[in-house]
């Protein structure tokens, strides 16, 4: 089988900083990613619009050129969304919308993941001269949705965690104050958060990864895969069902591809484990399988035009760029991601690190 496709866009991945990032850049370009948006949880954050970078902060402006001169210069779109913090104010806001630089702003709930702890709680963002702002200007604002700062049994237990305390108890009051502001729900992983992008205006969507459709927690805590530990963590098999029911409910328009591919060099600490999956070179291979698990028949034309619309044109439609007029194809044949080393330290893609093949190759003609 061989599905014919617009180019892709991964409206949520990581390049980093340093030599590790052209590598990055150069998976995504080779899986047929027409453009991405690129995380600001970098080291130090992209929390200015302008300027040179700092010993505190990368602009915008110098991470994008950072992005273009790693290779980005080949994607059709390249968004940076700035981190909100402290420093952040209505201003920035104003001033990074008539320079064209700013399109969207990321939510980090403080200490809630990797490089996280520039973030401001979002109950000091709900009612704040900053979302007005962004409601007003058209910022889309990007949210990693778990309650932070919470004890083990609130963080993750059998009938709450903390995503679902998020988006049944903070989003509605943050939908509430701010009608109009675009959102979207990144990575989303629990029934809750599904229930609630279903349920909530146009404006809102959402981000699924690929370890989320296919994985649950057993699959992670079953011989400690510690490759598939990223946050938010995969979820039990109801989450997962709600999640594929999202995207393949027909002509669907708010869930898109945003693969949270997030490499890391040091994954296992001495004592602890980095949160995130590298999915570089192959998430449309793990979406096509997942699509398939959650029932997906990609030889008929249903089952092609939901494929598409998640991969290939919600986002675009979503963030208001034109969707790609070039193709790739992805082959019913096998392929075997393999490590590479980043400064002497090894990244590991998922499947590797899980042990299994992709059903899947890609192919692109120029
Ligand atoms: C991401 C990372 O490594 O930057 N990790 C992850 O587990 N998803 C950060 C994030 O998006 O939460
Ligand atoms: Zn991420």
């Amino acid at each position: 089988m061989r599905l014919d496709l617009p180019r892709w866009f991964d409206l949520h991945t990581h390049f980093r900083q340093g030599s590790g990032t052209a590598h990055y850049i150069a998976d995504h370009l080779a899986m047929g990613c027409a453009g991405v948006l690129a995380m600001p949880n970098t080291r130090p954050p992209v929390s200015r619009i302008s300027g040179p970078t700092t010993e505190q902060a990368w602009s915008i402006e110098s991470y994008r050129a950072q992005l273009l001169n790693a290779g980005a210069d080949a994607f059709e779109q390249l968004i940076v969304p700035l981190y909100l913090t402290h420093d952040t104010d209505a201003d920035m806001i104003t001033r990074g919308v008539s320079s064209g630089l700013l399109r969207a702003a990321k939510y980090y709930p403080p200490h809630g993941t990797t490089n996280s702890e520039h973030g401001v709680p979002m109950t000091e963002w709900i009612g704040s001269d900053v979302l007005r702002a962004m409601e007003d200007l058209g910022v889309i604002l990007c949210i990693h949705g778990e309650q932070h700062g919470l004890r083990g049994p609130d963080y993750f237990d059998r009938n709450q965690t903390a995503e679902s305390l998020f988006y049944t108890e903070t989003m509605p009051r943050l939908v509430e104050k701010h009608p109009t502001l675009k959102i979207v729900c990144e990575h989303i992983t629990t029934a809750s958060a599904a229930t609630f992008v279903r349920s909530a205006f146009d404006h809102v969507a959402a981000t699924i990864t690929p370890q989320h459709l296919m994985f649950t927690i057993g699959h992670l805590v079953q011989g400690l895969r510690y490759h598939l530990y990223c946050l938010p963590l995969v979820k039990f098999d109801a989450d997962r069902s709600e999640l594929r029911e999202a995207v393949l409910s027909a002509r669907q328009s708010k869930f898109f591809a945003g693969t949270d591919s997030a490499p890391h060099t040091d994954k296992l600490t001495e004592c602890a484990c980095a949160a995130g999956c590298y999915t570089g070179g192959c998430a449309p291979q793990l979406y096509a399988s997942a699509f398939e698990q959650a029932g997906a028949d990609l030889s008929t034309a249903t089952g092609q035009d939901a494929f598409s619309r998640f991969l290939c044109t919600n986002g675009p439609a979503f963030y208001g760029f034109p969707a790609s007029e070039k193709r790739f194809a992805l082959r019913r044949e096998p392929s075997h991601p393999l490590p590479f080393s980043v400064e002497g330290k090894e990244v590991v893609p998922l499947p590797h690190g899980l042990g299994f093949d992709l059903d899947w190759s890609i192919t692109i003609d120029d």
